[in-house]
Order: C-alpha cells, then sequence, then structure tokens
C-alpha cells in the first residue's frame, strides 16, 4: 500500500491529464441537493440505515455510563453495561413509550421510566413494574428495550439502525487494516465541539472530499503546506474512500503537533503526508501520527447541518490532555471556519435557478463516488429518474 500511493502521488503530479480511459461525468443533477422529496428519502433510507459514529468509549467509562444520540431523528440511549460491554437502544419505554433519561448525559444504576416507574437493566431487561397485579400474565421477557446495533472500532462506537446491516467492520472494507497503523486501542478521547452551519450537509461535505478548492478558499493555510497537485486517491466499496495530498516539503511538521507524543508505528504516508478517509457516509478523518479529529456531517433539515470535531490523542498516561492541544484545536477551528462560511455562500446560489448541477473533474471523484453509492443505499428505483447519478466510476473501485 505504502509503495502504491507513493507512486501514486508521483503519478499525480506529473500527469497532463486524467488517465487514459478515464470518463467525464456526466452532471450531478443539482436537486440532489434541494428537492425535499430526494431529501426524504436520503434520509430515511441512507442515513437511518447507515453506520454512524456516535461516541467513543471513554465518553462513558463506567458501568451506567450513558450520553444520548439524537442525530438520525429518534434519541437513541448508548449506555456501558456492568459487563463493560456498550450497547445502544431506543430511549424509549415498552409501556406508553415515556423517556427512560432525560439528560444528554449520565450515569445510572438501571432505567427508570419516569413516566410510571418500568424499570429495565442496563442490558435493557424489563425487571420490574408498578402494581403488576394490573396487567394480567404480561411476560417481562417479551418487553426488554428495543435495541439498535452497536459495534465497535477499536474504543470508537458505531450505531446503525438498520437490524439487518452488514457488520461494522466488515462493512469499512479495508480501512479497520489502514487504521491498526494508529493504534487504534491507545487512541484517548480529548474534546468535542459542535458548529451549526446554514447549508444542506453534502455542500460541506464535498469540500472535505477534494483538494481542489485549497488555492481559492485556504490560499493562507492549508495551501501553504499542501500540494494538491499530487493528490492520490483510492475508492473502496460501500462508498468508503481515501485521499493522501503530499506535502509541499518532505521535512515539514505541522507546528501545531510539536512536543506532541507520536505513535511510532505509522507508516510514511502518515508521517510525511495528509491522507484523509471518508467512512461513507458522514466521517472524515485526517489521521496523523499525533492524533486525529473525526470530522462529522451532520443534517439538521434539508438546508442547515452541524459539523462536528471530535478529537482523539495516543495515550498520554492520565490526567488533563496536554495544554498543547488548545493550540492545535484553535489551528484547525481556523482552517475550519474557511470552508464554513463559504458553504453558507454556496447554499444560497444552489438554491437558485441558476443551479443545474454539479460538474466535477478527475480529482473531484470522491464525491461522484459517494454520490453513486448514496443511489444504491436509497435502491436506485426509488430516486426520480432526473435525479440519479449514472455509475461511472465501477472500474476504479478497488475491490
Ligand atoms: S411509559 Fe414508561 S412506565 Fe409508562
Ligand atoms: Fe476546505
Amino acid at each position: 500500500m505504502v509503495r502504491r500511493i507513493k507512486a501514486g502521488m508521483e503519478y499525480e503530479a506529473n500527469r497532463t491529464a486524467p488517465p487514459p480511459g478515464f470518463p467525464q461525468f456526466p452532471p450531478v443533477p443539482g436537486g440532489r441537493y434541494v428537492d425535499p422529496v430526494f431529501l426524504a428519502l436520503e434520509k430515511e433510507r441512507m442515513w437511518r440505515r447507515a453506520w454512524l459514529y456516535a461516541c467513543h468509549g471513554d465518553e462513558i467509562p463506567a458501568a451506567g455510563s450513558y450520553l444520548m444520540f439524537r442525530k438520525t431523528g429518534s434519541p437513541i440511549l448508548i449506555v456501558r453495561g456492568k459487563d463493560g460491554l456498550i450497547r445502544a437502544f431506543y430511549n424509549t419505554c415498552r409501556h406508553r413509550g415515556g423517556p427512560l433519561v432525560k439528560d444528554e448525559n449520565g450515569k445510572i444504576e438501571g432505567f427508570v421510566c419516569s413516566y410510571h416507574g418500568w424499570s429495565y437493566t442496563l442490558d435493557g431487561k424489563l425487571i420490574n413494574l408498578r402494581d403488576r397485579r394490573d396487567f394480567v400474565d404480561l411476560d417481562l421477557k417479551c418487553f426488554s428495550l428495543v435495541d439498535v446495533r452497536c459495534e465497535m472500532l477499536g474504543n470508537w462506537v458505531f450505531i446503525n439502525e438498520d437490524p439487518n446491516a452488514t457488520p461494522l467492520l466488515e462493512s469499512l472494507g479495508g480501512i479497520p487494516a489502514q487504521f491498526e497503523q494508529i493504534k487504534p486501542l491507545e487512541q484517548r478521547f480529548i474534546h468535542k465541539a459542535s458548529y451549526h452551519v446554514k447549508c444542506n450537509v453534502k455542500v460541506l461535505l464535498d469540500a472535505f472530499l477534494e483538494v481542489y478548492h485549497l488555492k481559492s478558499i485556504h490560499t493562507n493555510t492549508v495551501d501553504r503546506f499542501l500540494d494538491h497537485r499530487g493528490t492520490t486517491i483510492t475508492l473502496w466499496p460501500h462508498g468508503h474512500s481515501l485521499m493522501v495530498t503530499p506535502n509541499r516539503r518532505p521535512d515539514w511538521v505541522d507546528p501545531g503537533t510539536r512536543g506532541m507524543r507520536t505513535i511510532d508505528t505509522v507508516t510514511e504516508i502518515v508521517s510525511k503526508n495528509n491522507p484523509s478517509f471518508n467512512f461513507f457516509p458522514n466521517l472524515v478523518t485526517p489521521i496523523a501520527d499525533s492524533g486525529i479529529p473525526f470530522i462529522l456531517f451532520w443534517p439538521d433539515g434539508d438546508n442547515e447541518m452541524d459539523i462536528e470535531v471530535h478529537w482523539f490523542a495516543p495515550d498520554w498516561g492520565g490526567g488533563e490532555p496536554p495544554a498543547l492541544w488548545k493550540q492545535r484545536i484553535d489551528n484547525f477551528e481556523r482552517i475550519l471556519f474557511e470552508d464554513t462560511q463559504f458553504a453558507e455562500v454556496i447554499q444560497r446560489s444552489v438554491q437558485s435557478p441558476g443551479f443545474k448541477g454539479v460538474m466535477l473533474n478527475y480529482q473531484e471523484r470522491r464525491i461522484y463516488h459517494w454520490h453513486e453509492e448514496l443511489d444504491r443505499r436509497i435502491g436506485v428505483e426509488h430516486v426520480p429518474v432526473p435525479l440519479r447519478v449514472v455509475p461511472t466510476l465501477a472500474d476504479f473501485v478497488e475491490r
């Protein structure tokens, strides 16, 4: 893989056109960004059936620690059991739907519904109910909390509302093997923040799938240290992808990472370049030896969204995270705001009749790959014909 990516960067830097035989993309129909019918399909058939990053195990460290996940609409409880395992349940009592917890996070011994007091264990079993004499022959075993699929990559917790979803690690294909080099089990949670942006979620997500915009939007930041002409891309099945962009100078080190503990098992692709993964649909993560952000894109209705950034670092040996992190997060926010401010301006123009569609070039192919996967997830037969993308990239996906 290292050799292939290095050769890929060299090839890309020196090419004068796309590789022979690479197709010109048909336009991505503009309605995919603004049409309420399409966006409702996207929500029900893709977002509510996808593996979505929810939290890190450090955020719910002890038996009974829980947090709420609300990003797909229905409130979902993520809780650590007495056996140490993390599970997810709808926050919905089996009696009449009362909430089991009302806070966004906390620690409890078990769940007691605040409406009529039905009580459940941390692993979701109904164990007691008030005035049991009035429920004739009720079999408690049949009224466990409704669970949500909850699986881990290292200590990172993902949920999926589709009970029949392919297991997380299988659906991630080649990504878990690539992640081994940053020792997932040694990555500790540092910090998270959320920013509200007035644009459709894809408007901003698209900007994190390409580096074509560096010279316009990040002239004084990212463009100074990354050379977008050498960017090499790997497309994987299920919509996932990787983009590796070389540093302009091989000896360049992000000043924000100086003095931080690093993981020494990373390859030179990670230590000397900028590799950025997309876990379809909404997790973008540029991994580094000194720690990584998970950048998450969440729809909030059709025309607004939240971007969340969760930070992790190699275990620093206990206590508060090193103070150096504050500076690093501030630097990152500055770059992030260059993207978010522009995304709101783009949203206004994509809502205009002048927006007919998205014309993508060879180096923007991750965005097309993402849209092809979206149609597969929705089920192309459900997508109105004028809003479908023409499958184009099958021969360029690495199996
Ligand atoms: S709704 Fe939960 S006990 Fe009645
Ligand atoms: Fe950007």
